[in-house]
This record gives structure tokens, sequence and C-alpha cells, in this order.
């Protein structure tokens, strides 16, 4: 497993990195349009999630990726077009007060054909359709683009969202399935208020109506000592709240949960730069996560904090590899070193590259004006 290279990167060496990471995005990029996760990582090879996409395409789009972003947008929205009478008896059944078992909700990833693939995998999953609709009015806005060839898409997720976002689902982490997570809620809230504004009259007030909805929820039951919890009901802490808080502007990094939340993960994930995902991880060990090393330093720019948000970058960038690779975790500080090899054994070294961490490295060097867009 990669090791971290602590050494102070200079501004040129990281704004070289994120030019290399751009262009391992896009060289890895399918011609479908999917992103890959990981292309060689026996686990994840020959699919692309939602959730990573979102946020690979937001990187992407910030760098000034357009048609890279766009083809990416092209292909979600294919799949939910092409799921839309699946979609419709969801919410049809939702509506009847009977729902769908989870195996009849959508999957989290799909084959870059964009079929669900033959493989057993933690498949309900809700935070990246929110996600998705998030990034891709983010790419929208961000480049004056028309909303157009993804309209439909639009509507049918924000249709599946409305009607399903009380139920609980794998995590982030894939993780909990019997839990309601509050940051599957954010990411929720994040999409069905971005969408909102591009949507007809009645479906933006369901998707307000929601979004207020999940709020309230997360006010009453998804806050301990002022700060946002891995779930509702639960006292813990996770790394995935920090997308909340900033790029997606759920609970702003000006408020006072914002300001709380960041200060826990500071407090109790972060270690010399490197994220952890929760404080019971075990997952290769529990190792440190370059791309929430990165989230965190958004958080931190948020906050107004750039020379920490710097020394999260610098971090990230010690965990690339001699090919310029970044991994999905390092094993310098492991929480659980007793559970590495297992894991080692099952699905082989570590994912890398993970093109996720290479997006949220992209997305915060532009954030911190290093690199290529002007
Ligand atoms: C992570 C997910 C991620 C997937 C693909 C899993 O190990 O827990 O968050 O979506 O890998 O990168």
């Amino acid at each position: 497993m990669t090791a971290v290279e602590s050494r102070a990167w200079t501004l040129p060496e990281l704004a070289a990195l994120a030019d290399s990471s751009f262009d391992t995005i896009l060289a890895l990029q399918d011609p479908s349009g999917a992103y890959p996760a990981s292309p060689t990582f026996s686990a994840y090879r020959g699919y692309s999630w939602f959730r990573d996409g979102a946020f690979i395409a937001d990187g992407v789009s910030a760098y000034g990726g357009v048609e890279s972003a766009s083809r990416f947008h092209d292909w979600c929205a294919g799949i939910l077009v092409a799921r839309e009478q699946q979609i419709g008896r969801i919410v049809a059944a939702a509506a009847d007060g009977h729902p769908v078992p989870d195996s009849e909700m959508l999957p989290t990833r799909f084959t870059f054909a964009g079929q669900a693939g033959d493989d057993e995998w933690w498949d309900f999953q809700l935070d990246g359709y929110g996600t998705w609709l998030w990034a891709v009015v983010e790419h929208g806005r961000r480049h004056g683009l028309s909303l157009r060839p993804w309209s439909r898409a639009i509507e049918l997720a924000t249709d599946y969202l409305v009607s399903s976002w009380t139920r609980p689902c794998f995590d982030w982490w894939e993780e909990r399935v019997e839990e309601v997570h509050v940051s599957t809620l954010g990411c929720i809230a994040a999409g069905l208020l971005a969408a909102a504004a591009h949507l007809d009259e009645s479906r933006a007030l369901a998707a307000r109506g929601a979004v207020n909805e999940i709020r309230a929820l997360i006010r009453t039951k998804g806050i301990v000592d002022g700060r946002l919890a891995k779930w509702l009901g639960s006292t813990a802490v996770d790394a995935s709240l920090l997308s909340v808080i900033h790029p997606l502007g759920v609970f702003p990094a000006a408020g006072s949960i914002g300001a709380a939340t960041i200060a826990a993960i500071d407090e109790q994930l972060n270690v010399d730069g490197g994220v952890h995902r929760y404080n019971t991880d075990t997952f290769y060990g529990g190792g440190q996560w370059p791309l929430l090393s990165c989230m965190l330093g958004l958080a931190f720019c948020a906050a107004g904090e750039r020379d920490r948000a710097l020394e999260q970058l610098r971090w990230a960038a010690g965990t690339a590899t001699a090919e310029h690779h970044l991994p999905e975790q390092v094993a310098d500080h492991l929480i659980d070193p007793s559970m590495r090899q297992q894991w080692v054994d099952r699905w082989g070294t570590v994912a890398t590259p993970l093109l996720w961490s290479h997006a949220m490295y992209l997305r915060l060097a532009v954030e911190l004006g290093i690199g290529r867009p002007a």
C-alpha cells in the first residue's frame, strides 16, 4: 500500500499533479461517458457509481472539462430514462403506502453499458442520485449550459427521491442498511434544492417540501453536541458529512452546525492531514483517505482557513504513486491494523488509481486557485 511522502510540495508541483489528475480521469473515462471507479481494482472493475461519478464530474467540470462532464451526465440521464417504468412503479408503490422492497430500488453502480451487472453488491443507496442532481445543475450553472438534454432525467431522479428519501439504506461506505444516514439525507436535500429551480411548479413544490422536511429531521434527530451525526440517533461522526457542508452547502461552514461538524471531524478523524472515514472503520485496516482529506480542505476553504486547506492538499499529494496515481486509502495510520490483510487477501491491494480521489484533489486545487482554470 502507498505510503505518504512527507515533504513540502511546491505550488507548481501541486499544480502539475492537478493537471495529471485531470488527464488520468479523462484518459480512463469510458466511451459511454461512464467514469470507472477504479479501472483495475478487482471489486470495482467495470463499474461506475453515481456517487463517485457525480463528484468526479464536478471536479472535472470545475477544472474546465466541460465536454467530459457533460458526457458523464448524458450517461446518467440515459440510465434514468431507460428506467422510467421502474421509477414509476417505485413512486406509485410509495404513494400507495406499500413501498417496493430494497431489491427493486435503483442500484448504486452500473456497468458502463448502463446495466446493473451480475455481481452481488450492497446496492440500495440513495445518496448518489441526490449528488448527481446537484452536480448536473452545478455543471450547467458553472458553464452556462442548458439543462434541456438532462431535463427528463432530472424529473425522474426528483420523483424517485421525493418518493423514497425517508427509507433507510446503505451509506456512502455501503454499510448499515438499517439506518437513515445524515450524509445521505444531505446529498438528497442538496440535489432536490438544486433541481427545484429547474422543475415545473408541482415538482418544485414537492422537492422543496422534501428539503424542508429533511432539514427539520436532521435538526431533531441528526445532531449531537451541536454537530451532524453519522446517522439519525447516532453519536458518532463520519467524514462523509463534510460534503454536506461544502460543496453541497446544506449546512454551510459559516453556520454553527457546519462549524461544529468541521471541528469534530478535524479533531476525531484527521491525523496530520490524512482523514479517516469514521473512528471504528476496519476496511483495509481503516486507513486515511485522500479524497476525504481534500473534502476537509474544501470545508476549511469554505470556513476561510486557506492555510489549513493547503495543508490538506499537500497531504493528499503525498499519497501519489510514482505514476502520479492517487489511491483510495493509505496505511500510514491504521485504526485496526489486524484487519488489513484479510481485505488484501479478498480483493487485492488498495484501489489505485481511484478516480474519485483524483477528482477531489482537482476540486480542492481549483478552490485554492492552484492549477489550470483561469
Ligand atoms: C466505497 C464507496 C465507493 C466505492 C467505489 C467503496 O469501497 O465505500 O464509497 O463508492 O468504493 O469507489
